[in-house]
């Protein structure tokens, strides 16, 4: 597999400034990087797949991000076998906090002994360190503004109504 080709997995529910932080440095490090809406079944969507990855595909033209991205989803089996599909050796992950970091290592070693593939893990400006899709999720279904928190195009959906899909 091939090192220069990595894969940004995520739940993307919805996406959030620090997403599309990791996304932009990870897309100056990587030849191909491949962001990709990964269905989680131990959390429960507030967006449908489809609307996420309209919704990333949106925030990254908007962002103008340097490099080469491609957006995608997958819902059909373990991540690492999307990775083998785009023959991608690396997957990228950003830590915010040691939470993150007791979530992600077991992982990034699952996925090691599954298909040798590594994961790199990218710290996140600071200023976004306190940001999650979860307490975007909180503050948008109670009504309250989260334009400081995600891209442009995910605070117009979410307050025009988007959150009560
Ligand atoms: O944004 P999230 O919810 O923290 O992302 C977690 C995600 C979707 C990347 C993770 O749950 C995942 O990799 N799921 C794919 C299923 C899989 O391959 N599981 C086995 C190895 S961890």
């Amino acid at each position: 597999m091939n090192s220069r080709i990595a894969v940004v997995p995520g739940s993307f529910d919805p996406p959030t400034r620090g997403h599309l932080d990791v996304i932009r440095r990870a897309a100056r490090l990587y030849d191909q990087l491949h962001v990709v809406v990964v269905h989680n079944p131990g959390k429960e969507a507030m967006l449908p797949i489809a609307q996420r990855l309209s919704l990333l595909e949106q925030s990254i033209a908007e962002a103008d991000i340097e490099g080469s991205v491609v957006v995608a989803s997958w819902s059909v089996g373990l991540l690492v076998d999307y990775a083998r599909d785009v023959n991608a050796g690396v997957l990228v992950k950003g830590i915010r906090s040691q939470a993150d970091v007791v979530y992600e290592v077991p992982m990034a070693v699952v996925n090691r002994d599954l298909a040798d593939v590594e994961t790199v893990f990218l710290l996140p400006d600071p200023s976004h360190a306190m940001v999650s899709s979860s307490l975007v999720r909180q503050v948008a279904a109670l009504g309250g503004d989260v334009s400081a928190y995600v891209p442009p195009a995910v605070a117009r959906f979410l307050h025009t109504g988007g959150h009560d899909l």
